[in-house]
């Protein structure tokens, strides 16, 4: 995987974000600031910690998205974990760690998986000899009786070469599809057993570590037969050989690695732990979180099921509004663990324009592609969009900001006449233009009431 730097990290991130450049430099310079880590001489790599960013801003401005598609960049495992959580009722002191757990638990399944992609060629290759198996059992040597010796291995070659061309012609009739619809029996694995479901479920995650090993071990695995085609059975059998194939150790290893080298977690509603005071009712003290948060966001060993995972270089991405409260409300020992503060601004009538058009993902084309499965173009002229843009801005100032978010509801609410429709239509081109658009919006965003209740 190739190195961005800071400039390509940020020019990755403009595919899908509009705007906030602050932002996206700040998380563009962290990236980077790992793998310079990674060159330092041992000695002093080790004392350099991960600076931590603190992204402030309203809601709906593109926080949590930044993150993510910081990690999706990275390839790094990446947690997204509320920070007022741990102040709910029931909030014991060691849930704090669960977080390095979940992210641990997430790094291995992607371990597994690409550890899983890469024998693919090799697990189907093996699956294929076993259809053909199970398709055409392979005949047992006949019984060597003394006299007739060299009588059988005669017999025995001949079956064998028919044998095997009548294998070749199967798998030819494998590969060409020509058995699909066909069906077998295969002996597959029972799903997990309900009794380790109600334990976990419980949350005594200590206890969690070891009962799935054991329970594990207590019951045989149970298989079960199955009638499957042919086409779900290779699929069954792909999987069961690739498991096989992945050597579990190393995966735990290199997942393990990668949480602790390039890990990142994203601590949401930071804000809603930072007041000082703010100790009455049942909740949890937001300080004393703030408290149990500092070991793991400085650096401890925290025991998973996996083995003892440090958490001193994983990087955290903190958000929040701070409408009420500020950084500098944090405790002091965590402020100095989040040096990085980024100011994301509100987004306006020419962001949401770019927004709904510009990105990768963009809205006005994830509704053309929905669309056009029904085989209609639909067309968004500019100034529909423009309108749409000025609609959602006016929403937002009116009755609530919640950002960007407003664009979807405004979208949804504007299209859902030919969402409904577009099955029954003959056209093949609907063209949606700021007529259109007011027509459909000009009653729900002039009311407020209304547009509070449906924007
Ligand atoms: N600057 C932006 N560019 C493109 N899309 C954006 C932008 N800001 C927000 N969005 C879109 O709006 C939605 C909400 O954004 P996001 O989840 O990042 O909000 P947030 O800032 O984390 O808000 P909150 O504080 O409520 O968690 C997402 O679908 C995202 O794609
Ligand atoms: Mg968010």
């Amino acid at each position: 995987m190739k190195q961005l730097t800071p400039r390509e990290i940020v020019s990755e991130l403009d595919k899908y974000i509009i705007s906030q450049k602050d932002a996206k430099r700040s998380v563009a310079i962290a990236l980077r600031n790992r793998w310079r880590r990674q060159q330092v001489a041992e000695d002093l790599r080790d004392e350099i910690a991960p600076k931590n960013i603190i992204l402030i801003g309203p809601t709906g401005v593109g926080k949590t998205e930044i993150a993510r598609r910081l990690a999706r960049l990275a390839n790094s495992p990446f947690l997204k974990i509320e920070a007022s959580k741990f102040t709910e009722v029931g909030y014991v002191g060691r849930d704090v760690e669960s977080m390095i757990r979940d992210l641990t638990e997430l790094a291995v399944n992607m371990v597994r998986s690409e550890e899983q992609e890469a024998v693919k060629t090799k697990a189907e290759g093996i699956a294929e000899e076993r259809m053909l198996d199970i398709l055409l059992p392979p005949k047992r040597e006949p019984d060597k009786d003394a006299e007739g010796e060299e009588k059988t291995l005669e017999l025995v070659r001949k079956d064998g070469t028919e044998q095997s061309s009548t294998r070749e012609k199967i798998r030819k009739m494998l590969r060409g599809g020509k058995l699909d619809n066909r069906y077998v029996d295969l002996e597959v694995a029972e799903r997990t057993m309900p009794v380790v479901e109600i334990f976990s479920s419980v949350g005594l995650e200590e206890m969690d570590i070891n009962l799935k090993d054991m329970f594990g071990n207590m019951f045989p695995k149970k298989t079960r037969k199955r009638k499957v085609k042919i086409p779900e059975g290779m699929e069954i059998l792909t999987q069961e050989e690739a498991q096989r194939l992945v050597d579990m150790d190393k995966v735990v290893k290199t997942a393990i690695a990668k949480v602790e080298q390039s890990g990142i977690i994203f601590l949401d509603e930071l804000d809603k732990i930072s007041s000082r005071e703010g100790t009455h009712g049942p909740d949890v003290s937001r300080e004393g979180v703030q408290r149990d948060l500092l070991p793991v966001v400085e650096g401890s060993t925290v025991p998973t099921k996996y083995g003892m995972v440090k958490s001193d270089h994983i990087l955290f991405i903190a958000s929040g509004a701070f409408h009420t409260s500020k950084p500098s409300d944090l405790i002091p020992e965590l402020q100095g663990r989040f040096p990085i503060r980024v100011e994301l601004k509100s987004l306006g009538k020419e962001d949401f324009f770019r927004i709904l058009t510009e990105p990768k993902n963009a809205l006005v084309l994830q509704y053309k592609a929905l669309v056009k499965t029904e085989g209609i173009d639909l067309v968004f002229k500019d100034d529909a969009i423009l309108a749409v843009a000025e609609i959602a801005t006016e929403v937002n100032e009116r009755t609530e900001n919640i950002g960007a978010r407003r664009l979807h509801t405004v979208m949804e609410r504007l299209l859902d006449e030919i969402l409904f429709q577009a099955s029954d239509l003959s056209e093949q081109e609907i063209i949606i233009d700021a007529m259109y658009v007011y027509e459909r919006l000009k009653d729900i965003k002039d009311d407020e009431d209304l547009s509070r209740y449906i924007l």
